[in-house]
């Protein structure tokens, strides 16, 4: 161990002291280090604490969802066993420190405000003999999901602002979860990379929209994302975007299907992005200004512990023979209850939603996300003794 952290220290001693506390690991550079200013390799976000790491803070550049299927005749213990030893490698790799067994401890030292993020999956509930507080989500015909995108009973989100970061982490804890499970699906996404916008900015989406913009933020994230003992859900929708078909509408055209402005993000009944739409205005022609199936009016919920906190990634894989993208969003949502927040919102976009000519639901797959822990703590230790 003391070796371990030899080697990490020592291969950032040239990016300076701070860096050097940041890598090591030290508690004293716990939250402190999340909000200080530090270079964007060495930025670490705490990893222990009543709540998981990587729903409520400004997401990373670059995200793996991994997901897993249990080995059969895992159970409750084999379960504890391995949710020890993969917590273990995020709560050290998240700090800068390297797994034990590290092979390429090098890896380790700029976690770039690495998370990993643990979900259980209603499989994993069932391995263990318990009930799942998560079910999946019904079927919408706008669905043409893939089993190759779908399901999973243990699901790892992995974000940095470091693409090899995020490649050395998923590889550690892919490693460890072996003798217990086998990879099911990965999906790779990125948002902008660190520093080319203030991160209060908005990011645009592989669709060139403005996406986040009425995202609850700040205080509102609490009645909408966290149960009170720490505990909140995650759905994951790989959702293709027929980008070539999208391509061919004029702008006004793409404004109407969204309800906003393609360049401000504006609401179509306002001017600044931040206005509230305004369902009500009316256009010279009598019309609303806001079209009745929009995907913001569809999509639009009012009280708060109704919204979701939406936390997607771009994909961008390898273009079909005609050079069509395969592209998208992989739409990660969080929220207190799927059932009571996510569903009725997919239910009225399924229902009627202009959007749904140029996006297509190809995967699906939804997790219970239990509280974080305590330093010698693991995940999921309050579920599963
Ligand atoms: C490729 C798929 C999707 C794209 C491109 C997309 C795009 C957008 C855009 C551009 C906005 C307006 C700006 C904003 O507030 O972020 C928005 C809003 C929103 N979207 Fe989506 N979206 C997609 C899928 C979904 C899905 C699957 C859901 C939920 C089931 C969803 C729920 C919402 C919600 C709740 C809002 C905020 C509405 C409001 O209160 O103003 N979206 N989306």
């Amino acid at each position: 161990m003391s070796r371990r952290r030899l080697l990490a220290g020592g291969a950032v001693a040239g990016l300076g002291a701070v860096a050097a506390v940041a890598a090591t690991g030290d508690p004293a550079a716990g939250p402190a280090a999340a909000s200080a200013p530090l270079d964007p390799g060495t930025a670490t976000v705490p990893f222990h604490g009543p709540r998981q790491a990587g729903v409520a803070e400004d997401p990373p550049a670059h995200a793996a969802f991994v997901a897993f299927t249990l080995a059969a005749g895992t159970d409750k213990r084999g379960l504890a066993r391995m949710l020890r030893l993969l917590t273990d490698d995020a709560a050290r790799l998240t700090q800068g420190v390297a797994a034990l067994g590290d092979t390429d401890a090098t890896l380790a030292v700029l976690p770039a405000r690495l998370t990993v993020t643990f979900g259980f999956g209603p499989g994993l509930y069932r391995a263990a003999g318990l009930r799942s507080p998560v079910a999946d989500l019904p079927p919408f015909r706008i669905d043409r999901l893939q089993t190759r995108w779908s399901g999973g009973d243990l699901l790892l989100q992995i974000c940095a602002d470091d693409p090899l970061t995020v490649a050395h982490t998923q590889r550690m804890l892919i490693k460890d979860a072996r003798p217990f499970a086998a990879v099911r699906w990965v999906q790779q996404g990125f948002r902008r990379s660190p520093g080319m916008q203030a991160p209060e900015h908005t990011q645009r989406n592989v669709l060139g929209q403005l996406d986040g913009t009425a995202n609850p933020r700040g205080p509102e994230i609490e009645p909408a994302v966290w149960n009170p003992d720490g505990s909140t859900t995650l759905v994951v929708r790989r959702v293709r975007a027929e980008i070539e078909k999208w391509d061919l509408l004029a702008v006004t055209d793409k404004e109407n299907a969204t309800g906003r402005r393609l360049e401000s993000g504006a609401p179509l009944s306002g001017s600044q992005e931040h206005d509230e739409p305004d369902f009500t205005a009316l256009d010279d022609a009598g019309l609303p200004r806001m079209p009745d199936f929009s995907h913001v009016t569809r999509a639009r919920v009012t009280d708060p512990a109704l919204k979701i906190l939406r936390r997607p990634y771009n994909y961008d894989g390898v273009p079909n023979a005609l050079g069509h993208p395969d592209a998208g969003l992989i739409f990660a949502a969080y929220q207190r209850d799927i059932a009571r927040q996510f569903v009725p919102i997919q239910q009225r976009l399924a229902d009627r939603d202009l959007l749904n000519e140029w996006i297509t639901p190809i995967g699906s797959a939804v997790f219970a996300v239990p509280p974080g822990c305590a330093e010698g703590g693991w995940i999921g230790e309050r579920v599963l003794t």
